[in-house]
């Protein structure tokens, strides 16, 4: 048994060599060449040989990962293998949709197989561990990491966190799995005031209800390991927190895999204000239970002290390295520390046909159709003029989006190219303007153009003398991500003046957003006849909505985050509470709104059209009142009445309108993701349990309280069929 060959090993490690499995560094050498021979790459590789590293992230390929295992299994005292991380965050090389474009498919099937994807190329690469999936709840799309997560639902975000970790993972460890890590664990998504690495500040009830979810969810599937956060939660840095980490992960929850600490997080503690120095940051680190320093360098450099000196256990070390051994000896490592080391599969496999048909398929999946006024959607096939507009449709680099260090740049199909295989309507191209200046991963601010109107004239001109315009405006792909907050949630740079523009001249117009959070666009919503949301797609992006725009795939998307109409709404959600004044009904001044815009979303969480209309009718539950721990049967049929096949995902939200800690006005408690032929009507059922019903009080302790319960059937969290039951 593993726990044996764990305990033998263990009474050969040295204190120095425990702290070595808790130590990861970054490959920042060539590790193919010559041995670095100064500064901090020459420790590092010493430090290697030593056998005091259990882990390496960024290094990839398998040429790079054999020659560093090498070193490690031959040349090591005990000859412990690494193990390998890096971002997959969707993709390897095959770049799918960014996550959150993935989460608007509600299609867990289709998700499960893009983490499969993903851990197919990144284990023929000689990868084991990724740091995804990021489950991180946000409302907040000032926030550039919400790009990264799955939105703003808990119910939505834990089915679809199971589908990733299920999909890196695989059934069972093989050669093709990769262990998955939930991160950032936690409530990085709740950062004040959308500011990256800021503050929280939030109710445990919050937490438990909102942020823990997906965590859970993860655990349950049988994730191996975990990231925690740059954020304070309470004024305790997540990565010092033994609240978190001893308390919920590896007390309440069990959780048997090991934490990593986000990139010098841990070092971060001195500067948050919480600890004094290396070795105090060390040693809070460590007591809270994160196992793994990534990059701070203070394990491997204080925890022996310390545990000589007796501020740290002994037991803490071995209750650590015991975790992170027990995933090198699940994943086989000890076994065949280069089983993920096949220069075959990895020429096979990396960028292989099957891979880009599955990104493909995800990416269709992925897209919204926010607006199809008189059906100006799908495009004709033949005969018609079509003037394509704006630098992204040009693009074949943003919608790779800004996490996809293994990706060759420039390598995405681009909205040109994709419109141009429709050989029959005449396509004629113009820039009309540039998004964003710098262009790079490592650049602070991405410089906006919005002094060049050249390209103005003509884009005009080529509107003018179309029937149709497809305008690709948005964001570039490193305008989100890590260290990406903005102020402002408009199309960047002089974008919004070109549409407004071209408008003029002729407002046939399809606007395709390319964008990795969302935004707010008043005049678009009020103006455009058809809205496509397009997010960044990854390799097969402008395949993707080349064939969603003619018509060749109906869109089923639905947005998995609120769209505000400005950004001070922000941050902005289905799942609120309902205030003691939410309607005007006294007429006057005194409830809670804004003076100047209505408080509702642009687009709510949960919106999204297709090419077919539906319709629902008979919403039916079971019987009037239940009893605690009976389930609920509720149902509904829907009919496809349009003039296409097409999908839908029905959507069930419940409201408990009296509780012991109020309640949200609606939540997500299920979903169906149907697909209906013209014409064709299916009942769906959902099933209620007392764990859709009840609620996590300040404690963390679960309640289901009796009373009514209101429910809604729709095809979003606005609109839908209502009914009710009792609890008793
Ligand atoms: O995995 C990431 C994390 O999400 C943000 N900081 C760096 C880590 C490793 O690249």
């Amino acid at each position: 048994p593993i726990e044996d060959r764990i305990s033998l090993l263990m009474k050969e490690m040295t204190l120095e060599e425990k702290v070595g499995q808790m130590n990861q560094y970054n490959g920042s050498w060539d590790v193919t060449g010559p041995k670095p021979e100064s500064g901090s790459n020459e420790e590092k590789y010493n430090n290697i040989k030593k056998g005091w590293v259990g882990s390496m992230l960024t290094v990839r390929g398998v040429k790079e990962v054999r020659a560093v295992q090498k070193i490690a299994v031959e040349e090591t005292r005990l000859g412990i293998p690494l193990i390998f991380g890096f971002d997959v965050i969707h993709g390897y090389k095959t770049l799918s949709p960014i996550p959150l474009a993935e989460a608007a498919s509600w299609d867990l099937e289709a998700i499960k197989n893009s983490a499969r994807v993903a851990a197919l190329e990144a284990s023929a690469s000689g990868l084991n561990w990724t740091f995804a999936p990021n489950v991180d709840i946000s409302n907040d799309a000032r926030w550039g990491r919400v790009m990264e997560g799955a939105g703003e639902d808990p119910y939505l975000g834990s089915k679809i966190a199971t589908a990733r970790v299920k999909g890196f993972q695989g059934e069972s460890f093989s050669n093709t799995s990769i262990v998955a890590c939930a991160k950032h664990f936690a409530a990085y998504g709740f950062v004040e005031a959308g500011r990256e690495y800021n503050s929280v500040d939030m109710s445990n009830s919050k937490l438990y209800n909102t942020v823990l979810p997906p965590f859970k969810a993860t655990v349950d599937a049988g994730i191996r390991t975990f990231m925690n956060s740059f954020n304070t939660l309470n004024g305790i840095p997540a990565t010092g927190s033994v609240f978190l980490q001893r308390d919920i992960l590896k007390g309440a929850w069990g959780f048997k895999g090991f934490v990593v600490s986000d990139w010098a997080s841990i070092a971060e503690m001195i500067t948050h204000g919480y600890a004094a120095d290396a070795a105090d940051a060390a040693k809070k680190a460590a007591i809270a239970g994160s196992d793994m320093d990534m990059e701070s360098n203070v394990y491997v450099t204080e925890l022996v002290q310390l545990v000589k000196k007796g501020s740290v256990k002994e037991s803490v070390i071995d209750d650590a390295v015991r975790r992170i051994l027990r995933v090198k000896f699940e994943l086989g490592l000890f076994d065949d520390p280069y089983k993920y080391c096949d220069e075959a599969r990895e020429k096979a496999n990396i960028g292989s046909k099957a891979n880009n048909d599955d990104v493909l398929d995800m990416a269709k999946k992925s897209i919204v159709l926010l607006k199809n006024d008189k059906n100006l959607l799908p495009l004709k096939k033949s005969g018609a003029k079509i003037a394509l507009i704006g630098a992204l449709a040009n693009d074949k680099n943003s919608p790779l989006g800004s996490w996809r260090i293994a990706a060759d740049d420039n390598t995405a199909v681009s909205v040109l190219e994709g419109m141009q295989q429709y050989k029959n309507s005449a396509l004629v191209y113009e820039k009309g303007t540039d998004v964003a200046l710098n262009k790079q991963l490592f650049v602070d601010e991405v410089k906006i153009n919005t002094t060049d109107f050249s390209g103005f004239e003509a884009a005009k001109k080529a509107a003018k003398e179309a029937e149709v315009v497809v305008m690709v405006l948005g964001e570039i792909g490193f305008q989100s991500g890590e260290g990406r907050s903005r102020t402002e949630l408009d199309l960047p740079g002089n974008q919004q003046q070109l549409l407004e523009e071209v408008y003029k001249v002729n407002p046939n117009i399809v606007l395709v957003l390319n964008n990795g959070r969302p935004l707010a666009l008043p005049w678009a919503a009020e103006h455009i006849p058809a809205i496509v949301e397009a997010w960044q797609l990854g390799t097969q992006s402008g395949n993707a909505i080349a064939q969603v725009l003619y018509g060749d795939y109906n869109p089923s998307g639905k947005l998995p985050m609120s769209f505000p109409r400005n950004v001070g709404q922000c941050p902005i959600y289905y799942n609120l509470y309902n205030t003691g004044r939410p309607t005007d009904k006294d007429k006057n001044v005194f409830w809670s709104h804004y003076s100047d815009v209505e408080k509702t979303p642009l687009y709510p969480f949960g919106y999204g059209l297709s090419y077919t209309s539906f319709i629902y009718k008979n919403l039916k539950i079971a019987k009037p009142s239940f009893q605690k721990g009976e389930k609920i049967k509720v149902s509904v049929e829907v009919t496809n009445t349009g003039n296409f096949d097409g999908k839908e995902v029905v959507q069930l939200y419940i409201n408990d309108p009296a509780a012991s800690i109020v309640r949200p006005v609606k939540e997500l408690k299920g979903f169906e993701l149907i697909e209906l032929k013209k014409g064709e009507t299916k009942t769906v059922q959902f099933t209620l349990t007392d764990s859709a019903l009840g609620f996590y009080d300040n404690d963390g302790k679960f309640l289901v309280e009796p009373g009514l319960f209101n429910v809604m059937v729709g095809w979003n969290s606005n609109d839908g069929l209502t009914t009710k039951f009792e609890l008793k």
